[in-house]
């Protein structure tokens, strides 16, 4: 049976290739090595991202609420080394040193997040506003615009108030539908006449399926087959709803756009000459960004995802779908509710046809699509377990989102790569090479006709790395963690990004080249520096250990110790000589 879209993803691809009328851009020299050189369209933003948890620290400042990654992360076991982003790049104390930065790399946007507990700490309006939370984002905010940087603002991007969670039971519960948009509608209230780009919710695939199915991220619940799908379905609610307090109530005054970040890898399939696998492809992406696009742009879930969910849960001898339905109303309320599309994408996976047994005991979003995902042991893997480099996945990606969502506004929300190495690295060329030749897909892939209006390196900052902590650094720049200060060093890439952005493309080779070159050049010395400063807090910790209240413990005990076992052994000998004697007498 073939998908409501009749194409598979590769029939699309060819089909847009066709039909692709860019003047300039040779499709015969459309092999995946090819670099392209040119520039971006006039006025193409240039930006970096982060998000609340991953970066303010400050969790329990100022009258901020927890949220679930506050909790999560302070059970054992959960993260990586047990790190919690507690106090993480102390982003919350830092606003004018961070713009700085951006102001250094000459961004023309930056994507942050707003902390739902931090405005509202127990996530229901009607209990209390926190105004000093409100303080902090208003700081930020001017000062961006003072730097003449756009703020693009994540409404959630994954800290659930924890009031909200152990009340009702967080996104799996239809009242966070109403929750959510009290605290939009305040944002707007008090951001709204300087917030141009809102996004409702980052990545909602990660929030269902790591946090309620897989269980590996906050709120840690493992409700394999059921959960996901039901919190997605309250998200896709929740943001058509704020969509619509937006468009009615704000719009017009305020003048903004509001839309959803979405994530998604690439499926490319194993073997192109063979249907099976390229049905399969279709199905990994439809399952990954049709499952949010595809309401969100037409109404419905993609009809695969209803096909396959459907027939399994009818095999597993249940009476419904395990996927929820939206009634009549519902498809049109929620149809159409993005004004742009906010698209983070960091790698590619091929994939081939694998059919999964259909017991209820192994029901699972990942069972239900009835694949396997494969990887090049020849793709770089720099940083993360799941991170290969494979920019052309970028490219094809981008003109599927045109080809099946009516070539929609784009904004790349997310795009960078990470590094597992814990010292002092900050000659970063791999990360070079990802940033160019992603960029590059994605200049591609405008010459195609895609409307890519922006694109957000990810991320401004290493950053708590959700269940990995601070294992895996992102950042354009490098933060020393074990500092209290959280100074910031800028890595190679700093200067390259910097390099795309001022001249809005890659003019040539020679001068392509010359920026890396140079870029690594000036990084040996903020290396040295880094360096230097690491030797400096390593002997500084070691005279800690020294002085640290565990040590000068241990020297009291000697200090009462020793002379006490000095004294009883004196005592203890001379009753013995004094026995002795009377024996003797
Ligand atoms: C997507 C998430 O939105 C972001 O928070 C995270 O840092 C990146 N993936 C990298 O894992």
């Amino acid at each position: 049976m073939l998908p409501r879209c009749a194409f598979s993803v590769c029939h699309v691809f060819v089909l847009v290739l066709c039909l692709s009328s860019a003047e300039d851009f040779d499709w015969t020299k459309n092999d995946h090595s090819s670099f392209y050189y040119g520039t971006f369209p006039a006025g193409f933003s240039w930006g970096a991202g982060s998000s609340a948890y991953q970066t303010e620290g400050a969790w329990d400042k100022d009258g901020k609420g927890l949220s679930i990654w506050d909790v999560f992360s302070h059970k054992k076991g959960k993260i990586q080394q047990n790190d919690t982003g507690d106090s993480s790049c102390e982003g919350y104390h830092k606003v004018k040193d961070d713009v700085s930065l951006m102001k250094e790399l000459k961004l023309n946007h930056y994507r942050f997040s707003i902390s739902w507990p931090r405005l509202i700490p127990t996530g229901i309006k009607s209990d209390h506003i926190n105004e000093k939370g409100i303080q902090y984002y208003n700081e930020l905010i001017d000062h961006l615009l003072e730097s003449k940087i756009t703020p693009i603002v994540t409404l959630y991007h994954w800290d659930l108030p924890q009031v909200l969670q152990e009340k009702y039971g967080g996104w799996q519960n239809i009242s966070m539908v109403n929750h959510f948009n009290e605290f939009a509608n305040l944002c707007f209230e008090r951001f709204g006449n300087r917030i141009k780009y809102w996004m409702t919710f980052n990545n909602p695939w990660s929030v269902a399926v790591e946090g309620y199915e897989t269980g590996e991220h906050a709120p840690g619940l493992r409700l394999r087959g059921t959960g996901a799908y039901k919190a997605a379905h309250h998200i896709i609610k929740a943001h058509a709803k704020v969509w619509h307090t937006y468009d009615t109530q704000w719009r017009a005054k305020q003048k903004g756009l509001v839309g959803v970040s979405l994530s998604g890898d690439w499926g490319e399939p194993v073997d192109i000459s063979n249907q099976k696998d390229i049905e399969a492809a279709e199905r990994y992406v439809q399952f990954y960004l049709g499952w949010f696009a595809t309401p969100i742009f037409h109404g419905d879930y993609p009809q695969v995802m209803k096909d396959f969910v459907g027939r399994k849960s009818v095999q597993q001898g249940l009476g419904t779908s395990r996927l929820p339905t939206f009634s009549p109303q519902e498809k049109s309320y929620i149809k159409g509710t993005c004004d742009f599309l906010g698209i983070g994408h960091f790698t590619t996976r091929y994939i081939t046809q694998k059919n999964n047994p259909s017991g209820r005991s192994s029901s699972s979003y990942f069972t239900d699509r009835d694949l396997a995902e494969l990887v090049d042991p020849r793709w770089p893997d720099p940083g993360s377990e799941w991170l290969y480099s494979v920019p052309w996945g970028f490219r094809r990606l981008l003109n599927f989102v045109k080809s099946q969502y009516g070539n929609p506004m784009i904004y790349v929300t997310e795009n960078g790569v990470s590094e597992k190495m814990l010292c002092t690295e900050l000659c970063d060329e791999w990360r070079i090479q990802y940033y160019k030749d992603y960029t590059n897909e994605m200049l591609k892939a405008i010459k195609d006709g895609v409307n890519v209006k922006g694109y957000t390196a990810w991320s401004l900052l290493d950053k708590f790395e959700w269940d990995e902590g601070y294992s895996e650094r992102f950042g354009l720049y490098y933060v020393d963690f074990r500092n209290k200060n959280k100074p910031r060093y800028p890595k190679a890439s700093v200067q390259f990004y910097k390099r795309i952005i001022s001249s809005n493309g890659f003019p040539n080779q020679r001068e392509v080249e010359n920026w890396r070159r140079k870029a690594v050049e000036t990084c040996s010395s903020s290396n040295q520096l880094l360096a230097a400063e690491e030797q400096r807090s390593t002997a500084a910790n070691i005279l800690r250990l020294i002085h640290d209240p565990l040590t000068s413990h241990m020297e009291m005990v000697t200090e009462i110790v020793v002379p006490t076992v000095c004294t009883l052994s004196i005592l203890l000998s001379a009753v013995f000589l004094m026995f002795l004697l009377r024996r003797r007498n």
